[in-house]
């Protein structure tokens, strides 16, 4: 089986700068769902028709073979495009669109099944929707077999009131294919070279025409506009959730919870409301995420307790707790038990098991080892207006509250950072360093200061 998937149309109506197909649903872009699906319904080929915005949907995605259709004159014409590329083909040929990005690769392998058994010349998915507008109305003769697809801008009042309609997922014989698709006219309200029509060319031909019904019409629902986008992104996500929940893992409130397709979450972790779980995010075991996290592209351990935070790849091992309000940002790795507390940012740092950084810290550019113990508000200066410097800190090691460590900087094992520090030099082993101006108070300053 090999696969053509239309994607060269301008998605008008999205209004959008953006290739329509580029649009994300449930955290990857549409044609990615579709691409994805044809390989798991066991496609060895997709050729991917592309035309408006071609260069940026080549720049996503690319390993795929691509036809360039130059001028959108249908979805007849789009398929014709790909001829050449199907010369030497023979067997069967599915056609999916690019804007329909919820199907799943078991319903494919049902539709080619199908096709295969009754060895029809075309085979076309078609769903029962609720509300049929903008799509092509499936008509079948005295209500039985198929007869033809008629577009929405074309039908009659009394067919507009038809709600079987075409889903736009196909499967055809390839030789008869290409020969009907010659005979396709644009002698149509859109002046458009319509695929659909090949189905009434084949039939009248003598071909056998399936119309095969979807079981779960919200799996065929095509993207035409934003508002139709969000109701694919809401559709994606309960089905994640319920995945999810089905194979053990606890969310208290589904519909404020949104997990990106790919996301993996490990059994009985406990997911809190207002949170997102997007790109690859891995999570172990025995979590507790939320309420309102965001992890992007994050690696999560076993027991990890995370709340109010944002964390964006990075690495957190087991038992680590962190939140509120932390902010973990690309490069980081945390070993395990770690214990971060309020308000704290770390970038680009290795942060070793057990440290703890419980309020207030800025730590970037940092190897900081195990067992150390970070006072409230100090800091890592990596910056000097124009290049970043690293800090290395050993194991056990105690900096004081509002410590200001100006990389790049050594501190060694066991070493002690006064409280209000500014180390500006390495401090060895098992020191104590203390950098800051001395104390000085002044006897009965406050008397003299009324009497002036
Ligand atoms: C199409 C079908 C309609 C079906 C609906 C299902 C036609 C004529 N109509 O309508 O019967 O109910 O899908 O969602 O096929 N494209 C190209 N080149 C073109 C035109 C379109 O590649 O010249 C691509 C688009 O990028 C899109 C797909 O084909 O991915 C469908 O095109 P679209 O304009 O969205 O068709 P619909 O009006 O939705
Ligand atoms: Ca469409």
């Amino acid at each position: 089986m090999e696969t053509i998937i239309l994607a060269a149309g301008k998605g008008t109506r999205m209004k959008s700068k953006l290739p329509k197909v580029l649009h994300k649903v449930g955290g990857k872009p549409m044609l990615q769902h579709v691409i994805d699906a044809a390989k798991s319904a066991g496609s060895k080929r997709e050729v991917v028709i592309i035309g408006s915005g071609a260069e940026l949907v080549k720049q996503t995605f690319p390993d795929a073979e691509f036809v360039m259709q130059e001028e959108q004159l249908g979805t007849g014409h789009a398929v014709l495009c790909a001829k050449e590329k199907f010369k030497d083909s023979t067997g069967n040929v599915m056609i999916l669109c690019g804007d329909t990005p919820l199907f799943t690769g078991e319903l494919l392998k049902n539709l080619s099944n199908a096709h295969e058994k009754f060895n029809a010349a075309a085979t076309v998915l078609t769903a029962i929707m609720p509300d049929p507008k903008g799509y092509g109305r499936i008509i079948r003769a005295d209500n039985v077999d198929f007869e033809k697809i008629v577009e929405d801008k074309d039908a009659t009042p009394e067919q507009k009131k038809i709600r079987e309609v075409n889903t736009g997922i196909y499967c055809f014989d390839v030789k008869r294919l290409f020969a009907a698709l010659e005979k396709v006219t644009n002698d149509n309200s859109q002046g458009e070279y319509y695929l659909p029509d090949v189905l009434a060319i084949l039939r009248a031909d003598g071909g056998r025409i399936c119309a095969v019904v979807a079981e779960d019409y919200k799996q065929t629902l095509g993207i035409n506009s934003r508002i139709q986008l969000a109701e694919a992104d809401k559709i994606l996500h309960q089905r994640k959730n319920a995945e999810l929940m089905l194979s053990g893992v606890t969310i208290i409130d589904p519909a404020t919870t949104y997990i990106d397709f790919e996301v993996e979450v490990g059994q009985d972790t406990i997911i809190y409301p207002n949170t997102y779980l997007e790109g690859k995010t891995k999570i172990g075991e025995d979590c507790v995420i939320g309420p309102n996290v965001r992890f992007t592209d994050m690696t999560v351990g076993n027991n990890v307790t995370a709340q109010f935070a944002y964390c964006h790849e990075a690495e957190i091992a087991d038992g680590v707790t962190f939140g509120p309000y932390v902010h973990i940002r690309p490069n980081t790795k945390i070993s395990g038990k770690v214990k971060i507390g309020n308000f704290v940012e770390i970038k680009n740092s290795n942060i070793g098991e057990g440290t703890k950084l419980p309020h207030l810290q800025y730590i970037g550019d940092c190897d900081m080892g195990a067992g150390c113990n970070v006072g409230c508000g100090a800091i890592t200066v990596n910056y000097d207006g124009k290049k970043k410097f690293r800090t290395k800190v050993g194991d056990n090691v105690f900096v004081g509250c509002n410590s200001n460590l100006v990389a790049p900087v050594t501190v060694e094992d066991d070493a002690y950072i006064a409280a209000g520090s500014t180390i500006t030099q390495d401090v060895p082993k098992n020191n104590l360093a203390i950098g800051r101006a001395r104390q000085v108070n002044k006897s009965s300053w406050n008397d003299r200061r009324i009497k002036d």
